[in-house]
């Protein structure tokens, strides 16, 4: 068992942002999902596991190891997907593989080789293996991000927000290729998208301004708003309105109508309907009370 233990972390950047803030996290196996708006301090936090940065302040110990004083250690275990790759060279998937299989040190090429092939072929890659990668759409690019992620069999994954922009198909396959990586590593998703944590994650914690807002189980956070959550078709211009007698956690457009969700013990008021709350909600009320 992988044993991830963050504790009190926290990164000032030079300009004075502070992104992360008092992070303190335990993972172990399996699939954590790290949810958060645009800005929260996702890729600031993966960053810093994976010491591709120091942190300000703050422990993050892997396996009994110091990664902030013996940081090779988290550098041999670790596959990551970040959520830039940058440039792609020239040079078709396979070879490109080869050599970040190189970089890794899986130096004996017999190994190399049967590596190489069984990652392009577990990511649906295999017969584009002489393209280059820069000519790959967005979703063919993410499943060779993961290729090279898993090369060397990394006991931490990390993938920084992979299915952002991927149609819903491609999406899909992608989510279905990180489960599959299965149970016996620890792989941490960060995602600003709901159903990601919802659909895949055993485990997770919602950031917000560089703080963990809320973490634990999908399924028993939702459960601590069961019944507390309410849903009503109102008119637009009303919304200000009911922002003020109540508390709406979010609003959206259903068949063109207003649709707003509000949290409360009892029913607010006459035409509010009790509804099945979901991560989604939770997710908002979490957000909206801090
Ligand atoms: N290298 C940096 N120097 C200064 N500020 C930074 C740096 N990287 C990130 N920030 C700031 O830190 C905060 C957190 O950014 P971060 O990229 O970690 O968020 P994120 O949750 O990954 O956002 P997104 O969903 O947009 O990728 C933001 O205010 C951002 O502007
Ligand atoms: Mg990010």
């Amino acid at each position: 068992m992988n044993t991830l233990q963050i504790t009190n972390l926290t990164k000032t950047y030079p300009n004075g942002v502070k992104a992360i803030n008092d992070v303190s996290l335990s993972i172990t196996n399996g699939m954590f999902g790290l949810l958060g708006a645009n800005g929260a301090g996702k890729s600031s936090l993966m960053r810093t596991i994976a010491s591709l940065q120091e942190p300000s302040s703050g422990k993050i110990v892997f396996n009994d190891q110091d990664i902030i004083s013996k940081p090779q250690y988290m550098r041999e275990n670790l596959g990551y997907l970040p959520q830039e790759f940058g440039v792609y060279p020239k040079v078709s998937a396979e070879k490109l593989l080869h050599h970040m299989a190189v970089l890794k040190g899986i130096t004996d090429k017999k190994t190399r080789k049967n590596q190489v092939e069984a990652l392009l072929q577990q990511t649906n890659l295999f017969e584009h293996r002489k393209k280059a990668v820069y000519t790959f759409s967005g979703g063919m690019r993410q499943r060779f991000g993961i290729a090279q992620a898993l090369l060397a069999n990394p006991q931490l994954i990390i993938v920084d927000e992979p299915t952002a922009g991927l149609d819903p198909e491609e999406r899909n396959r992608f989510l279905n290729l990180l489960s599959e990586i299965g149970e016996n590593v620890i792989v941490i998703l960060s995602t600003h998208i709901v159903e990601d944590v919802s659909d895949l994650c055993k485990n997770m914690a919602i950031l917000s301004k560089g703080k963990i807002i809320a973490k634990g189980n999908p399924s028993e956070l939702v459960r601590t708003i069961e019944n507390k959550v309410w849903s009503k078709i109102i008119q637009k211009e009303h919304i200000d309105a009911y922002k003020k007698s109540f508390n709406v956690i979010s609003s959206k457009l259903v068949s063109g109508e207003t649709q707003i969700r509000v949290l409360s013990d009892s029913r607010p008021e006459e035409g509010f309907q009790q509804i099945t709350s979901n991560l989604e909600d939770l997710y908002f009320a979490t957000v909206a009370s801090h």
